[in-house]
């Protein structure tokens, strides 16, 4: 079948998008200072190699913006965490409408550490968690979402995932995002020899 993209309303737009583009990383971000936020985005992808920086789009609600991208714009920081499978749970529950003022590390009950270089604090028993500055907000459409951009300033990295100087993917154990409420898990890996000049 072919979709001419002009005759889809926003919410069929967004079926076929979260079913074309699959698995998705997740960046699960904490923003904010005295109460920290945190949220699962998972139109999510690194758009510069250096410095490092990272993008999500955040979409709208009806009546407001997301408190992840009000706090970024505020605070002018905060942490892409990377969660590994052993933390679906919480990162699922960590979706949830929250009024601004609760926190929901604080209300689920996910541990916190300090930042480097940030004063929004990572989650800390993330494998990988990138302390990032604020760049910039792309707006699209009204129907459209709004991506932000930051650069990465620090990384935490946890020794047991780094071997030779690399993360090894598999000790991260990452989930993507599928259509609706669905995840996968790392499956298989398959290696090939390097291509000439790729
Ligand atoms: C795995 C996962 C991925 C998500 N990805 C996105 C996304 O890319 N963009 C978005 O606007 N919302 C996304 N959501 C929904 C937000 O996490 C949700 O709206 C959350 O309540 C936003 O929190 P905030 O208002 O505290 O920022 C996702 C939810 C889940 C469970």
């Amino acid at each position: 079948m072919y979709v001419d993209a002009s005759t889809l309303s926003p919410a069929a737009t967004y079926r076929l998008l979260v079913g074309s583009v699959v698995p998705r990383p997740i960046a699960w971000v904490t923003s904010g200072i005295d109460i920290v936020n945190l949220a699962p985005f998972s139109s999510f992808a690194w758009v510069s190699q250096h410095p490092a920086m990272l993008g999500f789009t955040v979409n709208r609600r009806h009546d407001s913006r997301k408190d992840t991208i009000v706090n970024i714009e505020k605070f002018g920081e905060y942490v892409v965490n990377i969660a590994s499978d052993d933390m679906l749970p919480a990162l699922h529950a960590s979706s949830e409408f929250f009024e601004p003022s609760v926190s929901e590390a604080e209300h689920l009950g996910v541990a916190l550490a300090p930042s480097q270089s940030i004063r929004v604090p990572r989650l800390l028993k993330a494998p990988v968690a990138m302390e990032c500055r604020f760049h910039s907000t792309t707006a699209f459409s009204p129907t459209g979402g709004e991506f932000v951009v930051g650069t990465v300033v620090g990384w935490h990295i946890a020794d047991e995932v780094m071997s030779g100087g690399r993360i090894d993917t598999e000790k991260v154990r990452p989930l993507g995002r599928l259509a609706g409420p669905r995840y996968s898990k790392l499956g298989a890996i398959t290696e090939l020899p390097p291509v000439p000049g790729g």
